[in-house]
């Protein structure tokens, strides 16, 4: 395998690296999964620090990135919402300047793009996007890292996504999926297809890969053939509550349920959800819905997500390996 240097760099988009090195990271991160499974200890980066920032709520990517630090020998130091300065008395830059001074790495999840792409630009240390309301590339990382372990290969194969394609979750997979060559089918309403300069995005990337791309508010006649499924939430973290009633009226048609996937009709077709999800009345979100609209499963049945067909919960462990792998490669500990 061809080797990279990562060291001093940055991850706030997929699209930062072109197919080779998101392959390169995947692998590495499939090796660091196997050293962990054999409990082959990888204390790569000790006596180093990282901070890491949630202005939204977060279990998996806080999760994935607390274990990963220990377990490379790092100290981690969380900082949510309302806990620092940021954003109410003290600015992007200052904040980046002085974190940056003391941290070796920083995760930053926030509202505005931009805003990660500020601490980046002024950290001067290895800054990684835990979701914006744009894009979410640490997601991708474990995403096509599961459906790698799945297939075997990831060019030439399909995902379809359904559900709210205007999303970070979705824009990022049209994006990273034409990139890495996997051809990407939307399935959402045509107020929530994904934005112009996403499919812009996308095509310009599948051209170079070969990939094949496909929008569509039909949902009988565009579930296609594929070899995965994929879903998330119908209102994001950040957007106002007012937008529920009408996301959940317009995208009841587009939920991933058993009816859809005998439409698919391949035996071996995965499902996948980053998470949290909404499959049952087990949330409080998740129950007022059902109690006002009367809807007891959102984006995907309950019956879908325990299925066979699922990889949800591989794909949840599955950040815990990449993060792991993009920290490792960025800090200098894998070379
Ligand atoms: N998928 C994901 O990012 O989950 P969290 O919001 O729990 O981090
Ligand atoms: N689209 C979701 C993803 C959560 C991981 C959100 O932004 O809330």
């Amino acid at each position: 395998m061809r080797e990279f240097n990562f060291e001093g760099k940055c991850f706030l988009k997929s699209t930062d690296y072109p197919k080779e090195e998101l392959n390169y990271i995947i692998e590495k991160a499939r090796q660091l999964k196997d050293e962990k499974k054999n409990n082959k200890s990888h204390q790569l980066l000790p006596n180093k620090n990282i901070a890491i920032i949630f202005e939204k709520p977060s279990t998996r990517t806080r999760a994935a990135f607390s274990v990963a630090a220990h377990d490379l020998g790092m100290n981690v130091d969380y900082f949510g919402q309302n806990e620092i300065h940021l954003g109410k008395k003290e600015s992007i830059y200052d904040t980046a300047k002085v974190l940056g001074s003391m941290y070796d790495g920083i995760e930053f999840r926030g509202h505005e793009h931009d805003d990660v792409e500020t601490f980046a630009r002024y950290a001067n240390v290895p800054v990684w996007n835990g979701l914006t309301n744009e894009w979410h590339p640490t997601q991708m990382l474990a995403d096509f890292m599961t459906l790698k372990e799945e297939w075997g290969t990831l060019e030439g194969k399909t995902l379809t996504f359904m559900g709210d394609a205007q999303n970070n979750v979705a824009s990022d997979l049209l994006v990273t999926g034409a990139l890495l060559g996997v051809n990407i089918n939307i399935v959402a309403p045509k107020s929530r297809l994904p934005q112009e300069k996403v499919v812009t995005m996308a095509k310009e990337y599948a051209q170079q890969t070969g990939a094949t791309i496909q929008l569509s508010s039909e949902v009988d006649n565009t579930i296609y053939q594929t070899d995965a499924l994929y879903t998330d939430v119908w209102f994001s973290m950040g957007e106002p509550e007012n937008v529920i009633e009408e996301r959940v009226a317009m995208l009841k048609p587009y939920q991933v349920n058993m009816s859809i996937i005998k439409k698919v009709q391949n035996p071996n077709v995965k499902v996948l959800h980053c998470l949290p999800a909404f499959h049952n009345t087990q949330t409080k979100v998740g129950n007022e819905v059902y109690q006002k609209y009367g809807l007891s499963e959102m984006e995907i049945t309950d019956e879908v997500f325990n299925s066979s067909y699922s990889i949800i919960f591989k794909q949840a462990e599955n950040r815990l390996h990449s993060i792991k792998a993009i920290m490792a490669l960025t800090l200098g500990g894998l070379k």
